[in-house]
């Protein structure tokens, strides 16, 4: 997909959860959930910058990404509660991120979420793999991935690569 055009609204399977384009206009509601998050989403080692994330450095993240990935807010009606992304990693292969509002968690919201982007990936940019990598003792993750179809390809030493292939035949 060129750099320039405009990400889609996505719907999920769960009514009234949408992924929408995370953009600026987000970053208030964005900063709240990082700082109501802080220890969830550091958990596991992951995600270490959020635990010092201030609001400036949200807001120039948003103004200037270091990365080119496709980013979604997961929003339940008119709450930001989640993200999740594309990293155009080797297009058409692709690797994903993702996070939950530890208090919406248990719901099956993250497995929609996925499932959604997954037929975006597929249907939009035309991927053919989807990776992501979950730290070891991350068991909520795996079973996410193992729900969507994905499948243990490779150990590191902090971590485990899971891939989905989208091919058709
Ligand atoms: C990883 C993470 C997104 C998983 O959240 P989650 O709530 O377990 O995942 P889902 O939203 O898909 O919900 C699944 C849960 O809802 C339940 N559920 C209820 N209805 C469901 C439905 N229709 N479909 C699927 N699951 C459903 C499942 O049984 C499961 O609960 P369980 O784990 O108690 O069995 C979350 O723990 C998180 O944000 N962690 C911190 C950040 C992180 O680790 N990100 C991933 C880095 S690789």
């Amino acid at each position: 997909m060129d750099d320039d055009l405009a990400l889609p609204v996505l719907p999920t399977s769960v009514p009234r959860l949408t992924l929408r384009p995370l953009t600026a206009d987000a970053m208030e509601a964005y900063y709240e959930l990082i700082v109501r998050n802080r220890e969830h989403l550091t958990r596991h080692g992951d995600y270490e910058e959020m635990k010092v994330a201030t609001r400036e450095a949200v807001a120039r993240d948003f103004a200037s990404p270091l990365d080119r990935n496709l980013r979604f807010g997961l929003w339940f009606e008119d709450q930001l509660v989640g993200r999740a992304d594309l990293n155009p990693v080797d297009p058409p292969r692709y690797s994903m991120g993702y996070w939950l509002d530890e208090g919406v968690t248990g719901r099956g919201y993250m497995t929609a979420a996925c499932g959604a982007l997954i037929d975006f990936a597929r249907a939009g940019l035309g991927a053919t793999d989807v990776f992501a990598g979950v730290t070891h003792g991350n068991d909520r993750s795996v079973a996410v991935l193992e729900r969507l179809g994905f499948g243990a390809v490779a150990e590191f030493e902090h971590y485990t690569r899971f891939h989905l292939s989208l091919h058709t035949e």
